[in-house]
């Protein structure tokens, strides 16, 4: 695997990969773990070289948030990607990514609007702004998106139809299924955060939405099922719920249970200063 920290020898280094075969691009903000792998792997699937960045991107942080202390750990996720047999691993500085006098944002909007877009202000124009970078820097035939992160991949997909991105095109982008811990925890960066009784607590997030999902199925009342759903995050021990709403799961229109396309559960919710995010089908 290469290891590469700045435009030009990316540039040759893509060069040499492309006329080997496709490439795949997965890109990441690093301290890598099995949710990040699966994408990792499902893109070794799909193409000749993978591709991984690692880039901690300021601009998709707002100003209380944790930016100065979110893991960084590269020489370990090195050697995870090494043994995974990805081809190349980008990893510019923050100078490489957005030189003095750096002045372009995009901005996408509907589907950015609610959900983490309402409780992080700015948040999807840092995310959208950095991938069409990434986009460009590296112009994959294919890249890859978790689901945990629905929404982002919903605005991303957005963005490369709007942008007629052609490397890779809005088909070309693929979403791979959330990893889980074995007690239905979501994998997450962030879930290092959490002390162990945390950890514990966590728990409660998958369980009350799951929980709520079969009282959505039986017919109860949705606003009642999401009433309790809050409830019950906070009597499990989260301080406070950012949002818990029922959305469709392509347009992220506000949705009811009876919705004639398929609806998907959205939660961001609290523990100590951690914010943890999920999302399932119903
Ligand atoms: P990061 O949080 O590092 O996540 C990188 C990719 O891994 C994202 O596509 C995310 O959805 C996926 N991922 C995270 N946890 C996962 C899990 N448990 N199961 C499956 N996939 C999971 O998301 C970002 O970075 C950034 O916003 C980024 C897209 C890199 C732009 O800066």
């Amino acid at each position: 695997m290469q290891t590469v920290t700045s435009l030009d020898p990316l540039r040759s280094a893509l060069e040499a990969l492309r006329r080997d075969g496709t490439l795949a691009l997965v890109p990441t903000m690093g301290a890598l773990h099995e949710g990040h792998l699966a994408l990792v792997r499902a893109a070794r699937d799909r193409a000749r070289h993978v591709i991984v960045s690692i880039f901690v991107n300021p601009r998709q942080f707002g100003v209380n948030e944790d930016l100065s202390r979110y893991p960084r750990q590269l020489e370990r996720d090195s050697a995870l990607l090494a043994a995974e047999g990805v081809s190349l691993l980008w990893a510019p500085s923050v100078e490489a990514m957005y030189p003095t006098g750096y002045g372009t944002e995009i901005s996408v909007a509907g589907v950015s609007e609610g959900l983490c877009g309402a409780a992080r202000p700015g948040h999807f124009d840092g995310v959208a702004t950095v991938v069409a970078k990434l986009f460009n820097q590296v112009r994959p035939d294919t890249a890859l998106f978790g689901e945990k992160d629905w929404q982002q991949l919903a605005v991303i997909r957005r963005m490369a139809r709007d942008l007629d991105l052609v490397a890779p095109a809005a088909d070309a982008i693929i979403g791979v299924a959330t990893v889980r811990e074995v007690d239905g925890l979501a994998l997450s960066s962030r879930n290092a955060y959490l002390s162990p009784e945390q950890r514990a607590q966590a728990a409660a997030l998958p369980r009350e939405m799951d929980r709520a999902i079969a009282a959505l199925r039986s017919g109860a009342e949705q606003a009642v099922v999401l009433a309790g759903l809050v409830g019950g995050l906070i009597a499990a021990g989260f301080a406070s719920v950012d949002y818990a709403e029922l959305r469709e799961a392509e347009s992220l229109a506000p949705a009811t249970p009876l919705a004639a396309v398929p609806t998907r559960l959205f939660v961001a919710a609290r523990i100590g200063g951690t914010r943890l995010i999920d999302n399932k089908p119903v």
